[in-house]
Order: structure tokens, then C-alpha cells, then sequence
């Protein structure tokens, strides 16, 4: 398994450099549908730079953060509430959220189909879901894919469409993204 536990000062240091800037300014406009002083969950957050990009455009949000190293919430931004915990579990009761990010974090959730549906849960009717992922149909896509599976993750890594029609199996309503070998989808609670 990847050691993140010891992981923070690097994805401190280097995280930013997985989200290239198309990608940045798609996620602030977003950001922008979220209601004055709404709540905002960072999935799989890591060091939280998710949640740094959009402390700089949404000042008044709400933050919190999850991931189950506490060696990378050490490293987490002061503005963000830390809660250690898994995708597959998350201790928030329904509606919670009004926009909920997981940034290149789902492929490693253990079960990411149970984590979808509890990504649906506390999320209201009608926020947003950001979603950043690397497609392993793309050459470094499966590069990484195979790197993964040698240090034994799950490396659940989705295509594109693949993705879109397993949020839209819980209620989702998907536009996808494509930046070479990583993609977005940014997804709108629908029904339930
Ligand atoms: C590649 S890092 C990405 C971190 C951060 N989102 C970023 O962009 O820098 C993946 C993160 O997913 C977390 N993770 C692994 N399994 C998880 C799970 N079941 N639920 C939530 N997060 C998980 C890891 O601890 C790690 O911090």
C-alpha cells in the first residue's frame, strides 16, 4: 500500500501540480453555485489542497475535511475541520453538504461503489459533486495504474463514462471533462 500516513510534507509540497489550471478554473466556477457560508466536504482530502484552492475564491465556506491518514490532515489548512475517516463510512448525517470534492482519491477507496452512494447521501438535493480522476484508458493513465497495483492499492481507476454512469446509477447528473490523461466530472444531486 502507499505509506500516505508519511506522505504529507510531500503531497504538502507537490499535490498542486496534479490539477492542471483549466481544471482549477472549472472547479472556481463551480464553486460558485454554493450558497453564502455553505458547508463543503474534501473526500480522500489528503493535505487539503482542494480545499486551499477553494478557500481562495469561496473565503466564507465552510470546510471539512476526511481521509484516514492522519499523517496527511497533520498538514491540512487551519480553515478546515479534519475528521480521519474513510469514503465508505462517512460519519455526516444525510444532506449534510452542499458540495462535496474528491480529488484523485476515489480510485483508491477500498469499495468506491459504496462510497458514491454515501457521497449521494450527504449531499443535498441539488449541490455539487467535483470529482478529479485519472483515466487509465490514456498512456500515463495506465502507467500509473500499474504503478499502483504494484504497491498493491486498489487502483479502482474508472473511465471517463465509466464514472459518469455509476454516479448516474445513484442520481447524478454528469459533465465530464477531459484533460489528456486526468478528467473532471462535475456532477448535480438529483433525485433522492
Ligand atoms: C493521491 S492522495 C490525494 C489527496 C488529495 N485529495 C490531493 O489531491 O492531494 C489520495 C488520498 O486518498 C486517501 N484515501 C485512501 N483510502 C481512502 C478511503 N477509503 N476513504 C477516503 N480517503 C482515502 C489517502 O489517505 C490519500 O490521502
Amino acid at each position: 500500500m502507499i505509506p500516505f500516513d508519511r506522505l504529507g510534507p510531500v503531497f504538502k509540497a507537490f499535490s498542486s501540480l496534479v490539477y492542471p489550471r483549466v481544471f482549477r478554473t472549472l472547479f472556481a466556477s463551480s464553486l460558485q453555485e454554493v450558497p453564502r457560508a455553505g458547508s463543503v466536504l474534501d473526500v480522500g482530502s489528503g493535505t487539503g489542497i482542494l480545499s486551499q484552492f477553494a478557500c481562495k475564491v469561496r473565503r466564507d465556506l465552510l470546510f471539512t475535511m476526511i481521509d484516514p491518514a492522519a499523517g496527511m490532515l497533520r498538514f491540512a489548512p487551519d480553515f478546515a475541520r479534519r475528521v480521519l475517516g474513510r469514503a465508505e463510512d462517512l460519519p455526516f448525517p444525510e444532506r449534510a453538504f452542499d458540495a462535496v470534492f474528491a480529488g484523485d482519491s476515489m480510485h483508491h477507496f477500498s469499495d468506491p461503489r459504496r462510497a458514491v452512494g454515501e457521497l449521494r447521501r450527504v449531499l443535498r438535493k441539488g449541490g455539487v459533486l467535483v470529482v478529479f480522476e485519472i483515466d487509465p484508458s490514456s498512456l500515463i493513465g495506465a502507467m500509473i495504474t500499474g504503478g499502483e497495483k504494484i504497491f498493491r492499492e486498489p487502483a479502482h481507476f474508472l473511465k471517463p463514462g465509466e464514472l459518469a454512469e455509476r454516479l448516474a446509477e445513484v442520481g447524478f447528473e454528469c459533465v465530464v471533462s477531459r484533460y489528456d490523461w486526468r478528467y473532471a466530472i462535475i456532477a448535480h444531486a438529483g433525485r433522492g
